[in-house]
C-alpha cells in the first residue's frame, strides 16, 4: 500500500494549516507546516543579512520556533524569498524527504500537491475569499500589533497573492486532481467537517 501523503495547498489565511492540522491528528500522522520554512528562511537572510539561499540551509529547530516568524513581517519576507529558485532547491530535499517517511505525512503550502508531492494519495486546495481571509489573519495579528489595520492585512493578501500566484518557480495553482475546499463561508467546526469529508471520499 502507499504511504498516505496528504496534501493542503491555498493562499495566506485561507485556513489550510488549521485543517492540515487537525486531519495529521486523525490519522496519526507527522505535519509539516512548510510555510514556516519559507518564514524562517526570510528571517534568517534579513537577521544575519546574508543570501537567502544560505539562509534556507541553515535553518534549524531554533529557528522555527522563533515567535517572530509568526508576524506580518516575517509572512512578507517569505513569500519575496520564496519567489527565489535557489532558495525553493534549498528547501526541497527537506521537503521531500518529510513527504516520503513510510509513515505517511500531512504537509501544507503553496506547491506540495503540484512539486513536492505529486502522488499525494489526497490532495486539497484550501481557499476563502480575500476579505475573508484578511479578516481572520488581521484577528491573529492584532493581538500583537494593536495599530494595524484590517484594510491594511487586505492589502497585505493582494500582495501576496500576487506574487505567489505570478512567479515562476512553483507558482500557487491547484494540482489538477485537487479538490476545492472554498472556507469562505464556513465556520471552523463546519470547515474540519468538509475537509474530513473530502479527505474520506478519496481513501
Ligand atoms: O503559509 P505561510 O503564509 O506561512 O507562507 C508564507 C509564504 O511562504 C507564502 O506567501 C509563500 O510565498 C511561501 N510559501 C511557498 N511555498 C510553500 C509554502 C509557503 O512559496 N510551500
Amino acid at each position: 500500500m502507499r504511504p498516505l501523503i496528504i496534501a493542503f495547498d491555498g493562499p495566506a489565511a485561507s485556513g489550510k494549516g488549521t485543517l492540515a492540522s487537525v486531519i495529521a491528528v486523525d490519522y496519526g500522522l507527522p505535519f509539516l507546516d512548510t510555510g514556516l520554512l519559507y518564514r524562517a528562511a526570510g528571517y534568517l537572510a534579513h537577521v544575519r543579512d546574508i543570501d537567502p539561499a544560505l539562509a534556507a540551509s541553515l535553518i534549524d529547530a531554533e529557528v522555527l520556533a522563533d515567535d517572530a516568524l509568526r508576524g506580518r513581517e516575517a509572512g512578507e519576507r517569505a513569500s519575496r524569498v520564496a519567489a527565489i529558485p535557489e532558495v525553493r532547491a534549498a528547501l526541497f530535499k527537506y521537503q521531500q524527504d518529510f513527504a516520503g517517511q513510510a509513515s505517511g505525512a500531512v504537509l501544507d503550502g503553496r506547491d506540495i500537491g503540484t512539486v513536492i508531492a505529486p502522488h499525494a494519495v489526497v490532495k486539497l486546495f484550501v481557499t476563502a475569499r480575500p476579505e475573508v481571509r484578511a479578516h481572520r489573519r488581521w484577528l491573529q495579528l492584532v493581538k500583537l500589533n494593536p495599530a494595524l489595520t484590517e484594510a491594511e492585512v487586505l492589502e497585505d493578501i493582494r500582495i501576496r497573492d500576487e506574487r505567489d500566484s505570478s512567479r515562476s518557480s512553483a507558482p500557487l495553482e491547484m494540482a489538477k486532481d485537487a479538490l476545492l475546499l472554498d472556507t469562505s463561508d464556513l465556520g471552523i467546526d463546519a470547515a474540519i467537517a468538509t475537509a474530513r469529508s473530502l479527505v474520506k471520499s478519496r481513501l
